[in-house]
Parts: C-alpha cells; sequence; structure tokens
C-alpha cells in the first residue's frame, strides 16, 4: 500500500504539495480527488444550495472545500473524514480563516452510521470517497435518513467498470486503500434501493483522465523535494498509481460518473 492521503494531508501546508495542486486543478481546495476545478463550481447549483442550507460533505479531507462553500455561498457545512491529518489541518483552517462558526469538521469512518439525527441536512454529497468505503448501500442509506425531504445528494464514482481490466492493472489502481469496482448502473440501482428518485448520472470520466495526467506531471516535477517528504518507494508507488489512473480512463476501460438525487418530499 502506498499512502497518499496521509502524505497529502500531512504535508497540506508544504510549498511543494501546495504547488502540485495548484498546478493539477488551478484552485487550491486541498484537493486529493478527480475533480475539476469546472466540477467544483457547478456542484453548489447541482445541490441547490443557499446561505441557509445545512450541508454535509462526506470524505472532506482537509475540508478547503467545504470551507469555500462555507466562505461563498454562507451555508452551514460539517465535514467528515477518517483521516486525521486531514481533520485536524480542516480544523486549523477553519480558525485561521474565521470560518468556524460555520463549518465544523469530525473525524468519523463513515462506513458506521452517521452520527447524526434522522432530517438533518438539507444537502450531502461527496466527491470520490464512496468507491473507499464498505457497505455502500447502508451508506446510502444513512444519507437518506439524515436529509431532509426534498433533501438532495451528489457522489462521484470513479470506479464504474468500462472495459477489460487486467489483474495487475487492478492492483495498481487499488495500491493506495481499500477499493470497490461496480458495474454500471449499479449505482443508480443502489440509489433507488435507498430510497432515492429524480436521478441524474454524468459521465466525467474525461476529467479523471486529465486531472491524473496534470498530478502526475507536477509531481514529476518536484520529484527530489517530494521524495524527501514521502520516501522513495512511496513518491513512486504513488507515480505508478496516477499513471495506471490516466492510463485505465482515457481508454475509459475505467470510468467515473457524478451522481444527483433527490429525497422525494
Ligand atoms: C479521493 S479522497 C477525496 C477527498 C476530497 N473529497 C477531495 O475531493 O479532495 C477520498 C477521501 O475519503 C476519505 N475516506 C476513506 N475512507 C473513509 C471512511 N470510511 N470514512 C470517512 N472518510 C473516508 C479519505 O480519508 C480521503 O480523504
Amino acid at each position: 500500500m502506498f499512502d497518499l492521503y496521509n502524505n497529502a494531508y500531512g504535508n497540506y501546508a508544504s510549498e511543494p504539495y501546495r504547488q502540485v495542486r495548484m498546478e493539477t486543478y488551478g484552485q487550491d481546495f486541498g484537493q486529493t480527488s478527480w475533480v475539476t476545478t469546472e466540477e467544483s463550481q457547478e456542484i453548489p447549483q447541482l445541490l441547490g444550495l443557499h446561505p441557509d442550507s445545512s450541508v454535509l460533505e462526506i470524505g472532506c479531507g482537509s475540508g478547503g472545500y467545504a470551507l469555500h462553500l462555507a466562505e461563498t455561498i454562507g451555508c452551514q457545512i460539517v465535514g467528515l473524514d477518517i483521516n486525521e491529518p486531514g481533520i485536524r489541518s480542516a480544523q486549523e483552517l477553519a480558525r485561521t480563516r474565521g470560518l468556524a462558526s460555520r463549518a465544523r469538521f469530525e473525524q468519523c469512518d463513515v462506513s458506521k452510521n452517521l452520527p447524526f439525527d434522522d432530517l438533518t441536512f438539507d444537502a450531502a454529497f461527496s466527491n470520490d470517497v464512496l468507491c473507499h468505503v464498505p457497505g455502500r448501500l447502508d451508506l446510502l442509506a444513512e444519507i437518506f435518513r439524515v436529509l431532509k425531504p426534498a433533501g438532495r445528494t451528489l457522489f462521484s464514482d470513479a470506479l464504474v467498470i468500462g472495459g477489460m481490466i487486467s489483474a495487475e492493472e487492478i492492483g495498481t489502481r487499488s495500491s493506495i486503500g481499500f477499493y470497490c469496482y461496480s458495474p454500471p448502473g449499479e449505482n443508480e440501482r443502489l440509489l433507488d434501493q435507498a430510497g432515492f428518485s429524480h436521478l441524474r448520472a454524468m459521465d466525467t470520466t474525461e476529467n479523471a483522465a486529465r486531472i491524473s495526467k496534470k498530478w502526475h506531471d507536477a509531481r514529476e516535477k518536484r520529484k527530489n523535494q517530494l521524495m524527501t517528504a514521502e520516501g522513495s518507494a512511496t513518491f513512486e508507488g504513488l507515480q505508478r498509481f496516477l499513471s495506471c489512473v490516466h492510463t485505465l480512463t482515457s481508454e475509459r476501460r475505467l470510468l467515473r460518473y457524478l451522481y444527483v438525487a433527490t429525497k422525494a418530499s
């Protein structure tokens, strides 16, 4: 296993990591995902967010995007992530940016029940996280439970099978942690089974192909500094992971979809 998230979040404030994010995404939200800046800009609209919204982000990492929403929309947001350095960094950023009254972050394993009452949120979203979580139907049912009537959910899944993939490719693609691959149509079926309706699925495979290449190349340019921080085996392992994501998505053997659904009122 190669440790992407502890390295990314533990080194969040370090200059080469900031430069890699800027070069990869164009805007720095502390991302470790395949979300382009265009997609980041569309999410508030897809979720129907407004200043009175109460929002849940599942797998918020170091919190940059949640803080951006709290700042630009003015909504209340809670971010959950299993990663301790990520949550510590998110809490620190909320304090230093004066957003702690609107944005709260908690370390939480979302494969367990969500720590909220029924009908708490107007919207719940998750960028490239559900593939890491065992028990997707249970998690979708939990999201349904904590949403208010007419609440919306949005999540992306970059591990929808699109074609032939070798065991070696599956190994490299899975080399940073637990992963669950799904056949086309499975997320729609699970959303439906969890109670959601008005489903939309958008093919965003091209975004993953583009981001993985930019991320790989931005890291390669700073190889010496990143090797010092991560160690050479981890640096090379993460580079192979990013190359593999690029190959599989640009050849459409792995697909990424963005799903939006509603809890009917
Ligand atoms: C691909 S990253 C995406 C992070 C962020 N959403 C972004 O767009 O940059 C996946 C995130 O899921 C988190 N994660 C993985 N398993 C989790 C779990 N069981 N509970 C909560 N978070 C989890 C990881 O720590 C990581 O921050």
